[in-house]
């Protein structure tokens, strides 16, 4: 799979948690875990979604183990935060290495994508494609 179909599908179940965190939110007018809400929104559609949309524009990049990897552990970050904040919120204290964890593994994976973006696809893919120049 490529990073860019992965980042597309996890994006999707990820706002429909959060759509369903906030319905139960409005419906229950507690709106004690909203920052976990905004979290999981923000890191795992907005974030996740631009990181595909990235990734689909650099065919190469897409296809590279790498990329995957950072899908993968940022979407782990975003799992592992929300439910982090969402229980700090609701009084569990215990809950805070939890959360200083899941923040460094989300900076992890945003300073490799960082990575990508500084550094060209060519370099970062394992297998390269050959560079057709059009007949003139
Ligand atoms: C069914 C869809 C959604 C519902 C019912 C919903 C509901 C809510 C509710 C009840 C709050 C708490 C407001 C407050 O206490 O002041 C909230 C906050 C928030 N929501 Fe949603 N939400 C939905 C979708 C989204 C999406 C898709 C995003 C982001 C892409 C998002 C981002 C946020 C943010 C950033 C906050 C915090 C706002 C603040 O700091 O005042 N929400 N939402």
């Amino acid at each position: 799979m490529t990073a860019s179909s992965l980042s597309f599908r996890l994006a999707v179940l990820f706002v429909i948690a959060g759509m369903a965190m906030g319905i139960g939110m409005a419906a229950s007018q507690d709106h004690s875990i909203m920052p976990a809400h905004a979290h999981l929104n923000l890191l795992g559609w907005v974030s996740l979604f631009l990181f595909g949309i990235y990734y689909e524009r650099r065919p190469a990049l897409d296809k590279s183990r790498l990329a995957l990897i950072q899908v993968i552990v940022w979407s782990a970050g975003t799992v592992l935060l929300t439910i982090a904040v969402a229980a700090l919120h609701l009084g569990y204290a215990a809950f805070d290495p939890v959360a200083a964890l899941a923040s460094l593994i989300v900076l992890v994976a945003m300073v490799l994508f960082a990575y990508f973006v500084f550094k060209p696809a060519r370099d970062i893919a394992s297998s390269s494609t050959p560079h057709l120049t059009p007949a003139e």
